[in-house]
C-alpha cells in the first residue's frame, strides 16, 4: 500500500482555474475523504490523482514516486465511479475478472484473485449470477471487486454510494469501513455528504471553490474548524452565526458584545490574535450546544418559528430579532413551546466559536477526549 502526496497542484480548464495550490499528504492506510459542495473540484482532484486529467503545476507522488507523467494504468490506482456500469451479459465472476482477462493474466491468478475478492465482499454465493439478478448493494460490491482484483496501491472512490437508497447507503458505508479495515489499504473517497465523511474518514480534506480549506481528523474539523466555511459545512443542523463587536481584549480572552445575547459583554477565553476593540466578529454556535433554560451564563432568547419533534430529539427553530437571524437548537428531549412564543436557551462561553470578518477562526476549541467522540456521534446521528 502507499502514501499519496499532493504538492502545489494547480488545474485549469481553459482559463478557468478549478484547483488552486492543493497541498495534501495522505498516509499509508488512510481513509482520506475529500468533502465539499457541488462544483468545488472534488472529482477533478480525484481524476488528477488517477491520471485521467492533466494538471498544469505541482507534483503528485504515490508511494514516494512522482507520477506527473505516468499514464493512469501504471499509477497503481483502482478507481470506482458513481456510475459503475457492469457488463449486463457477464456473470459476477466474469465482471470481476474482466480487466485481468483483457490483460491476459493466467487462469490460476484470475481464479485466486476472484475467489479472494468474493470472500472479502461476501459475493461467493453470487459468482454465477448476472448483474440484473443482484440488489443495488450487491452490484456495488461487484464494482468494488473489479478494483480489488487489480490489487491497487490506492483505491479512489467518487461518490460510490450516491445511486443507492438511504438505507442501503448506511449499509454500504459500514461495508466500506470494514473493507478498509480488512485490506488496510489507502483509500481516497469523494463525497459531498458530511455524515459519510465524518463516519468513514481517518482524514477529511474539506474543499471549497477549488481550494483546500482544512485537512484534519473528523474531530478536528468539527471542533477546530479553520474557518467559517468549514464550521458551517460540517454538522447537521449546521452551526449558526451571530454578529458581534469586540469590546476589549486581555491576554487570554476577547470581550464581545452580541446583540440579542446576554450578558451584554461576554468574555470568550482565547488568545486575542490581533483582535482589538471595535472589530466586527461572528460568533458561531452549534445547535447541540444550546440548552433550553439551562444554567449556563450565556443566554439567547428567540421567537419560536417551528419546533420539530423527532422522538429522541427536538429541533427548535427561532428568530433572533436584534440580529434578524435565525437560530436552531438541537435538544435531546421533547420540547413544548408554542409557535410565536419566546424561548430562552443557554450555553457555555467555552462552546462559542469566533470568526473574524475574513472568516478565519480566531479561536479553536480543544479536541482532547473520548467524551467528544461520543458527543460527535450524537451530533451527527
Ligand atoms: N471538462 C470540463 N471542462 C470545463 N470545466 C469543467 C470540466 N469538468 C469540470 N469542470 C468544472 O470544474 C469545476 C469542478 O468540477 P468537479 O466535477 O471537480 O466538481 P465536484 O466537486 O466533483 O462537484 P459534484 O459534487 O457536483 O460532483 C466545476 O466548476 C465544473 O463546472
Ligand atoms: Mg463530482
Amino acid at each position: 500500500m502507499a502514501t499519496v502526496s499532493l504538492q502545489n497542484i494547480d488545474k485549469f480548464y481553459g482559463r478557468v482555474q478549478v484547483l488552486q495550490d492543493i497541498n495534501v499528504e495522505i498516509d499509508d492506510g488512510d481513509f482520506a475523504v475529500i468533502l465539499g459542495p457541488s462544483g468545488c473540484g472534488k472529482s477533478t482532484l480525484l481524476r488528477v490523482i488517477a491520471g485521467l486529467e492533466e494538471h498544469q503545476r505541482g507534483d503528485i507522488s504515490i508511494g514516494g514516486a512522482v507520477m506527473n507523467a505516468t499514464p493512469a494504468a501504471e499509477r497503481g490506482v483502482g478507481m470506482l465511479f458513481q456510475s459503475y456500469a457492469l457488463f449486463p451479459h457477464l456473470s459476477v465472476s466474469k465482471n470481476i475478472s474482466f480487466g485481468m482477462r483483457m490483460r491476459g493474466e493466467s487462469k490460476a491468478v484470475i481464479k485466486e484473485r476472484v475467489a479472494n475478492a468474493a470472500r472479502i465482499l461476501k459475493l461467493e454465493p453470487y459468482l454465477d449470477r448476472l448483474p440484473k439478478n443482484l440488489s443495488g448493494g450487491q452490484r456495488q460490491r461487484v464494482a468494488i471487486g473489479r478494483s480489488i482484483v487489480r490489487e491497487p496501491k490506492v483505491f479512489l472512490f467518487d461518490e460510490p454510494l450516491s445511486n443507492l437508497d438511504a438505507e442501503l447507503r448506511v449499509e454500504m458505508r459500514l461495508e466500506l469501513a470494514k473493507l478498509h479495515d480488512s485490506l488496510a489499504a489507502t483509500m481516497i473517497y469523494v463525497t459531498h455528504d458530511q455524515i459519510e465523511a465524518m463516519t468513514l474518514g481517518t482524514k477529511i480534506i474539506v474543499m471549497h471553490l477549488g481550494k483546500v480549506q482544512q485537512v484534519g481528523t473528523p474531530l478536528e474539523v468539527y471542533y477546530q474548524p479553520a474557518n467559517r466555511f468549514v464550521a458551517g459545512f460540517i454538522g447537521s443542523p449546521r452551526m449558526q452565526f451571530l454578529h458581534g463587536t469586540v469590546q476589549g481584549v486581555t491576554a487570554e480572552s476577547v470581550r464581545v458584545s452580541v446583540p440579542g445575547v446576554a450578558p451584554g459583554i461576554i468574555e470568550v477565553p482565547c488568545e486575542p490574535d490581533g483582535l482589538k476593540a471595535g472589530d466586527q466578529i461572528e460568533i458561531g454556535i452549534r445547535p447541540e450546544d444550546l440548552h433550553y433554560r439551562g444554567s449556563e451564563e450565556v443566554r439567547i432568547t428567540g421567537l419560536t418559528t417551528v419546533v420539530e419533534y423527532m422522538g429522541h430529539a427536538s429541533y427548535w427553530y427561532g428568530h433572533i430579532a436584534q440580529q434578524d437571524r435565525e437560530l436552531v437548537a438541537h435538544l435531546h428531549r421533547a420540547l413544548r413551546v408554542d409557535r410565536g412564543s419566546e424561548a430562552t436557551f443557554t450555553l457555555n462561553r467555552a462552546d462559542l466559536y469566533l470568526f473574524d470578518t475574513e472568516g478565519r477562526a480566531r479561536r479553536r476549541l480543544q479536541v482532547d477526549n473520548e467524551n467528544l467522540q461520543t458527543q460527535l456521534a450524537a451530533a451527527i446521528a
